[in-house]
């Protein structure tokens, strides 16, 4: 479905979690697309209209932010305003918009007001906030049926306008009943009707593929879910035409070795693997900054990918016209919202995956999974009839062992963290526990610790284990795993890797931590 004809119009005011929108919309069965400012009044100006507006939540407030945004209000489509949204709608229609004397932020205790009721959902309960502006006038019209524990405006509706505003968020996990207070604004205030069909999402694939005919498709292939999946599609498309290139660039743990070998022997899929260790590893001698180490290791994959490919096609006599890519949803959001588009969000890391080759290399993007969501994925791989393990697999970052050795990369420091990585994989699925967790990895910290190894002093490195619960890796809590997997995994580690005499647990929620330590 083209994107211009999805239901609901997100539009971003800049919020991280406009995302959990979409993705909230989904499972409640909507079909929607996010959208820049720019390109709601682009899609307007050729006649479209969506089913109804969702306006994020952002950064910004209404005593800076001047603009005029009559056209959205004027559309005559149901709108439900979310925290910055809200603000801009009861600004809008007349109410008051002021700074508060205390923000809130986090947990917050609302109930419902005026004799409101929402089906299944008790009348006091916690949600999740953000916010330092509030509204202190509701706009004649609208009822106020949302109220927090602190006297603040929480929710605004103006049934007959079609209109509803909420100042915390019903998107994230930590506000309870959000996903069914999503669902009454949809089903009583917008009067949609369902439009969401999971089983179009392969079919959208699978029909992306087709347009390439009879062309050949190069894949930059990591393994992981995304690009497996994404080359699984394709190649039950257009079969052999598809070429997939695994570049090893010396970041690897054991288990990656093993993985991309399965793959290259049990799938149909072609993959050629390029041993690049060499070049990598030179150009980040001496180098420790984070963000350079990544643009190091980002750049040097386009250059060995781009030599490999030019030596490909002269040896094979191929043409490659096409590019494919596993990119996912949250990808493109993050990558073209900040800089491209018009967009507010704002880039916490540069991520080399995404952009980059085409441009260079004169081939054009074909991207299946580019409005699915990681789990999405993962559930057409599953249809697919890939191996489970292949489809469960935890993701792992382009740049791989690079930025989990903090500060310079040594040889002796990826060993640590690749024998470690090990250990803990081993011990994951020992205890069974693999899949409760959504990314389990080893950080060297570029510290050095006293410790006793038989009877003498030792004076070597420290390995963090990072555990994360998530589903969407945009927020994630640390994972709570039992104390023997965590005693096995940590005696492990110091019996067995040399130069290493101490383990210690990241107990660090995402915000504030990332999940990746560089
Ligand atoms: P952060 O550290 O941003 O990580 O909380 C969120 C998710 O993204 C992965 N990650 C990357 N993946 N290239 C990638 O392909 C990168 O440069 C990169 N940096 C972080 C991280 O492993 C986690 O799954």
């Amino acid at each position: 479905m083209e994107q211009a004809l999805r239901k609901i119009w997100i539009v971003d005011f800049g919020s991280q979690y406009t995302q959990l929108i979409t993705r909230k919309t989904r499972e409640l069965g909507y079909s929607s697309a996010i959208m820049t400012l720019d390109e709601v009044q682009e899609l307007l100006k050729e006649g479209k209209k969506p089913g109804c507006l969702v306006l994020s939540g952002g950064p910004d407030s209404l005593s800076t932010d001047k603009t005029d945004y009559g056209f959205l209000f004027n559309l005559g489509v149901p709108t439900l305003g979310i925290c910055y949204g809200l603000q801009i709608m009861a600004n809008y229609f007349g109410g008051k918009v002021a700074p508060g004397t205390i923000g809130e932020y986090g947990h917050a205790d609302i109930h419902l007001t005026n004799g409101f009721k929402l089906d299944h959902c008790p009348e006091n309960f916690q949600v999740w906030m953000s916010h330092f502006d509030h509204v202190e006038k509701v706009p004649e019209g609208f009822t106020l049926i949302m109220e927090s524990h602190n006297g603040m405006v929480a929710g605004i509706r103006d049934k007959d306008r079609g209109m509803m505003g909420l100042q915390f968020h019903p998107e994230v996990e930590h506000s309870n009943f959000g996903k069914e207070i999503l669902n009454y604004f949809y089903e009583e205030v917008a009067k949609l009707d369902e439009d969401w069909d999971r089983n179009e999402m392969l079919k959208e694939a699978t029909d992306l593929v087709k347009k390439v005919g009879d062309k050949k498709v190069l894949c930059a292939f990591s393994g992981g879910v995304d690009s497996l999946v994404a080359a699984t599609i394709a190649h039950e498309v257009i079969g052999d035409n598809l070429y997939c290139f695994f570049v090893d660039h010396g970041l690897l743990r054991p288990q990656d070795h093993i993985h991309i070998e399965t793959l290259k022997k049990e799938t149909p899929l072609n993959i050629e693997i390029i041993d690049a260790k060499e070049a990598f590893l030179s150009k980040l001698k001496g180098v420790s900054d984070p963000e350079e180490k990544r643009k190091i290791i980002g750049h040097t994959f386009i250059e060995v990918f781009e030599e490999k490919v030019h030596l490909f096609e002269n040896d094979h006599g191929v043409k490659f016209e096409y590019l494919l890519q596993g990119t996912l949803y949250p990808d493109v959001i993050e990558s073209t919202s900040p800089h491209k588009k018009g967009g507010k969000s704002v880039t916490i890391k540069s991520h080399h995956n995404v952009g980059g080759l085409p441009e260079r290399m004169k081939l054009e993007l074909l991207e299946p999974l580019r409005y699915l969501f990681k789990d999405e994925g993962r559930k057409i791989g599953e249809e697919l009839g890939l191996r489970h393990e292949w489809v469960y697999r935890h993701p792992f970052p382009g740049p791989g062992i690079g930025i989990r050795v903090l500060g310079e990369l040594f040889d002796d420091s990826i060993r640590k963290v690749g024998e470690s990585d090990q250990i803990l994989f081993e011990e994951l699925h020992a205890f069974n526990v693999y899949e409760s967790v959504a990314q389990a990895f080893t950080v060297l910290l570029p510290v050095k610790t006293v410790g006793v190894k038989g009877d003498g002093r030792a004076y070597e490195e420290v390995i963090c284990l990072r555990l994360v619960s998530t589903t969407d890796y945009m927020t994630a809590t640390w994972s709570d795993l039992p104390r023997e997997f965590l005693s096995r995994v940590s005696n492990r580690i110091t019996n067995e890797v040399k130069g290493v005499t101490r383990v210690v647990y990241d107990i660090t929620s995402k915000p504030p931590g990332t999940i990746e330590w560089e």
